[in-house]
């Protein structure tokens, strides 16, 4: 994997987005790493070839797999909210092209799950470092199940409105190399960032996985029900419900 920091010098796309790769052996988490960093830089990425306590979004579990997984932070600056909800959706696209780059075609779970034939491939999950009067970071935490059999998904703890998984290697009945994967992952990444927001959007929208399909949105502690009918350019989530129509700019899907 340490070729991976060479390809990001050697490339102008990469060179010009990333400040550098980090490659663990073994972590706890990516993300934990990566928040803990006494100098955070914009750019910074961590990758793990054995990420041994990930975890996902409401504090749940993330398995990853030894060499079978792609766990991976990457820390960026942000200057404002606007900027910062857009993200997430950036993110997903990213992960979105790279899939569709070895054949998969699959669809976006708003905000950021990534879904083939309902089952999920890829988790990502952005957390904030805000500290006032200081620079604001955004750690983007991005799980991939890469070569993952189907007996590497029995430890999976079955949690309360848990989608089932797949990984790449049972889709394409072959093993996918890891730094391919990865490469491909940073170059769409570090591209996302440079489509326009109109272009990023409806993108989103025609790889959308709840469009017009009756959801449940856990909102903190209220489940709010209704139809998923749009996206907005900010990025939110448009809900039509019973009595209203309701603008969300955060939340989890439970149910389709
Ligand atoms: C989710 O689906 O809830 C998001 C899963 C995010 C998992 C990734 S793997 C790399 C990074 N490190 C973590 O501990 N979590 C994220």
């Amino acid at each position: 994997m340490n070729k991976l920091n060479k390809l990001i010098s050697d490339d102008q796309v990469l060179s010009e987005f990333y400040e550098h790769l980090i490659v663990l052996s073994e972590v706890d988490s990516t993300n934990n790493f990566a928040k803990n960093l006494n100098e955070k830089k914009h750019g910074v990425c961590i990758y793990s070839e054995n990420q041994k306590f990930g975890y996902g979004r409401n504090n749940r579990k993330w398995i990853s797999h030894k060499n079978k997984s792609i766990a991976l932070s990457i820390i960026l600056k942000y200057k404002n909210n606007e900027e910062s909800s857009l993200i997430p959706l950036i993110s997903a696209v990213a992960i979105r092209k790279t899939l569709f780059e070895f054949d998969i075609d699959a669809k976006i779970k708003w905000p950021n799950d990534i879904l083939v034939d309902s089952k999920k491939i890829s988790g990502i999950l952005c957390e904030l470092d805000y500290k006032a009067d200081s620079e604001n970071f955004i750690i983007v935490g991005i799980g991939v199940n890469v070569n993952f059999e189907k007996t590497d998904f029995l430890n999976n703890p079955k949690m309360k409105y848990n989608i089932e998984p797949t990984s790449m290697s049972l889709i394409l009945n072959k093993t996918v190399n890891m730094e391919d994967i990865l490469h491909k992952i940073l170059k769409n990444f570090a591209s996302s960032f440079k489509v326009n927001r109109s272009e990023l959007i409806s993108y989103y929208k025609k790889y959308w996985f709840d469009k017009d399909k009756n959801i449940e949105v856990l909102l903190g502690n209220n489940l709010i029900k209704g139809t998923a009918i749009d996206i907005k350019k900010n990025g939110s989530l448009i809900l039509k419900t019973k009595n209203e129509t309701k603008e969300v700019a955060s939340g989890e899907i439970i149910s389709f």
